[in-house]
């Protein structure tokens, strides 16, 4: 703490800030004190017993209370003991010789004595003394402030760092729904890019057919070597392509016309309508597709996007398979009911995945193959369709097997729909 030296004009100068309460029932000895007193205080309040000094105690600021002791209705000691129990800390000295009460008043806290009668010199450095706690209290106080200050300043500034925050979060969540949106947006244009390739090898056949019944009937005529009969086998042909193709681009249509609605239907309906989308294309791959298929499976699901979970398996298991050197190209789809679960699981013959890639090909854009061929999008969109969309799961093993006394490793895909 740090001491003042306040000469006497200083003093006043301090001194008349402070706001004081008098109480003294002797007029004469109040009238003299106060002429003293109010060359020091600017405010002071005058009392004539302890009665109305706590009054003007209740009702007004103080930072000094003078008291004497011998008072009627309440004495010092009274009215001391009663602002104590509102103010521990306000600065209150005694004007009194007697000092029958000292330990009492001690024990109150009181912070000075000023012998009757005001003698200057001893007042002044009473007065000195107080005006010195009371600036400490006043830099306490600043202190007190200046802490606030500093709490309030951190507050803000944690509480602007936080609005920064919820600001970044919310752009950090706006990106990756536009992400979200972008990959799924990406991966439809994937499927229908594959599904193109599908619908294209599809045709080709049935094109072909035709082209040649058509091309092989207008040379005959041209020749004049065309039969009532042979035109009419021609016709047959074409008229039978037609419908062919016609039947794939309705299959086609109904799948990607993709209503989303959630229904219950039946697995080996579905399983059908995904084998008719890629007939042709198992038949010009040489992969033969063994089913092993429970009738009466009940799915409540999403019908084209369990369609399109199958295709998406297919169409990785068909370029697996045409790198072997497999004379066989086998796929095989089984279905089951497991623990009121539906068991799913279709496997190849085409070597398997690679271990090392094997735990990553779920993920968006992971792809071995070559840009022109692959996105690394389907596998991806089949894991979202499954977990997500139908609340199954979607695991992926290589696994070796036999069949028709023959040795084969491949990928499995199980996937797991709750009923
Ligand atoms: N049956 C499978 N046999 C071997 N590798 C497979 C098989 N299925 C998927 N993969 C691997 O998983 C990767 C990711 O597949 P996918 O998400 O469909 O993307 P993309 O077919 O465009 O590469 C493939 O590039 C391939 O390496
Ligand atoms: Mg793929």
């Amino acid at each position: 703490m740090k001491k003042l030296k306040v000469e006497l004009e200083d003093l006043i100068k301090y001194s008349k800030t402070v706001r004081v309460l008098y109480a003294e029932s002797d007029e004469k000895l109040r009238k003299d004190s106060l002429g003293i007193f109010k060359i020091f205080f600017h405010k002071i309040d005058a009392a004539k017993d302890g009665v109305e000094g706590f009054n003007y105690f209740e009702n007004n600021k103080y930072d000094l209370i003078i008291t004497s002791i011998d008072m009627p209705n309440m004495n010092g000691v009274e009215m001391i003991t009663k602002i104590r129990e509102i103010s521990k800390d306000i600065t209150i000295l005694i004007k009194s010789s007697n000092t029958n009460n000292f330990i009492d008043l001690i024990r109150l806290g009181i912070d000075g004595y000023i012998l009757k009668p005001v003698e200057i010199k001893q007042f002044t450095s009473i007065i000195q003394k107080v005006i010195e706690k009371l600036q400490n209290k006043q830099e306490l106080y600043e202190y007190k402030n200046y802490l606030e200050q500093k709490v309030k300043d951190k507050t803000k500034a944690l509480e602007s760092l936080n609005n920064n925050l919820e600001q970044k979060v919310k752009e950090e969540i706006s990106k990756n729904k536009y992400k979200d949106n972008l990959l799924s947006q990406q991966s439809k244009m994937a499927a229908m890019g594959e599904m193109i390739g599908n619908i294209a090898h599809q045709w080709r056949q049935p094109l072909t057919a035709i082209s040649a019944a058509s091309s092989g009937m207008q040379v005959q005529k041209e020749c004049g070597v065309l039969t009532d009969e042979e035109f009419i086998k021609n016709c047959d042909v074409i008229n039978k392509n037609v419908n062919h193709l016609s039947k794939t681009i309705d299959d086609f249509r109904d799948f990607i016309k993709g209503d989303r609605k959630q229904k219950i239907f039946n697995l080996k309906e579905n399983i059908d309508t995904f084998l008719s989308l890629v007939e042709s294309l198992c038949k010009s791959y040489n992969i033969d597709v063994v089913l092993n298929l429970q009738e009466d499976i009940q799915i409540d699901g999403f019908y084209n996007e369990l369609t399109q979970c199958f295709m998406n398996i297919f169409n990785n298991a068909k370029d697996a398979l045409k790198e072997t050197k497999n004379k066989e190209r086998l796929l095989f789809i089984s279905t089951r009911i497991e623990d009121q679960n539906v068991i799913i699981k279709i496997k190849d013959n085409a070597g398997g995945i690679p271990e090392n890639i094997i735990s990553r090909i779920f993920e968006p854009y992971f792809t071995t193959k070559h840009k022109s061929q692959g996105t690394g999008l389907g596998l991806h969109m089949t894991y979202s369709f499954i977990v997500d969309g139908m609340n199954g799961t979607i695991k992926v093993n290589n696994v070796e097997f036999q069949y028709k006394n023959k040795k084969y490793t491949g990928a499995e895909f199980k996937i797991i729909l709750p009923m």
